[in-house]
């Protein structure tokens, strides 16, 4: 084995890879619990990814019979249920996931320099990942996936101009139909995946580079021995990777409980109307898109039409996720950590991640004139986390960061 080992490496730097990301990359001794979520993160991806291919091997991309060979997954594929629950269960803790992670990155600055690569990069994966959510839902072709497609493209109606011819091409047809589902296949079992791969590798190669930011935010490269190494450093294997084995434990246990005895989740994984088949001549009561979508939802909700058309709305949730990309440029403070930032950062987080909260449960609910006047106060208060970042991050009294992570 040993003499196969050499062989290998004379050809192909595999023991330098493993080196200089595990047993010789040095990471903050300092890890919390919300340093979970990459790793955690990859994992629910591997999942998806596993069972999506076996789902693969029995669903049908056609109107006529996408509905059947779910419930015939569903009920004579063996283990089919099981492998349609890992995934429909694993979407909606991918998003779990990674709101954790990124909420992670805003409370300890992690996409301040040297890492806004490394927060861009996770954007790119963010949209990309609602894409593939949002494409994944029509292929059931349940009642909720049929009309909430259809709300969703007709979206892209409202935009001036070219809105209708670009939903139409969106479509494939002048309505959602079989053409529809059969090129949203195509992008969610093939083109998204193979993206989203592409882009965890820039992902992780940008924050390689530069090596993780940590709870306190203070830099480890600064305080290295004679040899080079970070003082306040220890290497990611075996520390990290036993304590995120740790962190896959619970998870798993918490993600099998729901995947074998609360697969629907009160119908908030799996919507309750998505039990029966698409039906063009019937829209269902209450059209809602799923949990993760739903604070967006509703900030396109909150914004009044102009002359009848919603493209305000659109562009109001359009600026919603934009504004994100650009988190690193509008942070001023001296300091990464919320811990060393002033009270204004503090008090404008704790607002930002409870309107979040808010918007994404009038999102899920029938709308009416106190929700859309709440909906609309908590759009206000998330952009102005954003708008008014540059100058209370700037106008704050901070705590001095210190140079060593103590302990
Ligand atoms: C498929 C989705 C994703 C995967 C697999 C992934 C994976 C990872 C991993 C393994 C790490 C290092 C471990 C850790 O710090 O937790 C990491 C760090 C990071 N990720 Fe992601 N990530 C994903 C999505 C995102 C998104 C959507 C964002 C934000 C927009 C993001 C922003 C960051 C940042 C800023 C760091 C550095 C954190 C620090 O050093 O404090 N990631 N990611």
């Amino acid at each position: 084995m040993s003499k196969l080992w050499t062989w290998v490496n004379e050809r192909m730097a595999v023991n330098e890879v493993i080196e200089n990301h595990l047993t010789k990359y040095y990471a903050p001794k300092n890890f919390n619990f919300f340093y979970f979520f990459g790793s955690l993160a990859m994992l629910v991806l591997v999942n998806q990814l596993i069972t999506g291919i076996w789902l693969t091997m029995s669903y049908e991309p056609s109107a006529a019979g996408a509905f059947a060979s779910v419930e015939y997954i569903m009920r004579d594929v063996d283990y089919g249920w099981l492998l349609r629950y890992l995934h429909s269960t694993g979407a909606s803790a991918f998003f779990v996931v990674v709101y954790l992670h990124m909420l992670r990155g805003i409370m300890y600055g992690s996409y301040q320099k040297p890492r806004e690569l490394v927060w861009l990069f996770g954007m790119l994966i963010y949209l990309v990942l609602m894409g593939e959510a949002f494409m994944g839902y029509l292929l059931p072709w349940g009642q909720m996936s049929y009309w909430g497609a259809q709300v969703i493209i007709s979206l892209f109606g409202a935009i001036p101009f070219i809105g209708p011819d670009l939903a139409q091409w969106v479509r494939g047809d002048y309505l959602i139909s079989g053409i529809t589902l059969n090129r949203f296949f195509a992008l969610h079992v093939i083109a998204l995946p193979i993206v989203l791969l592409g882009l965890v590798v820039l992902h992780l190669i940008a924050l390689h580079e530069v090596g993780s930011n940590n709870p306190l935010g203070v830099d480890i490269k600064k305080a290295k021995d004679e040899s080079g190494k970070p003082l306040d450093g220890i290497p990611f294997h075996p520390y990290y990777t036993v304590k995120d084995i740790v962190g896959v434990v619970v998870f798993l246990f918490v993600f099998c409980t729901i995947v074998f005895f609360f697969p629907e989740m009160g119908g908030y994984f799996l919507e309750h109307p998505n039990f029966e088949v698409a039906n063009q001549l019937k829209t269902p009561d209450h059209i809602a898109p799923v949990w993760y979508f739903t604070p967006f939802y509703a900030i396109l909700r909150a914004v009044p039409a102009i002359g009848g058309s919603a493209f305000p709305g659109v562009l109001a949730m359009g600026a919603s996720i934009a504004v994100l990309f650009v988190l690193p440029w509008l942070d001023r403070s001296p300091v990464r950590s919320i811990r060393y930032k002033g009270w204004m950062s503090k008090l404008w987080l704790a607002i930002f991640c409870i309107v979040f909260v808010i918007l994404g449960i009038l999102g899920a609910i029938p709308g009416n004139d106190t929700r859309t006047l709440i909906s609309q106060i908590c759009t206000v208060l998330y952009f102005a986390f954003f708008i008014l970042m540059p100058f209370y991050t700037r106008m704050e009294k901070t705590k001095a960061v210190p140079e060593r992570i103590p302990g």
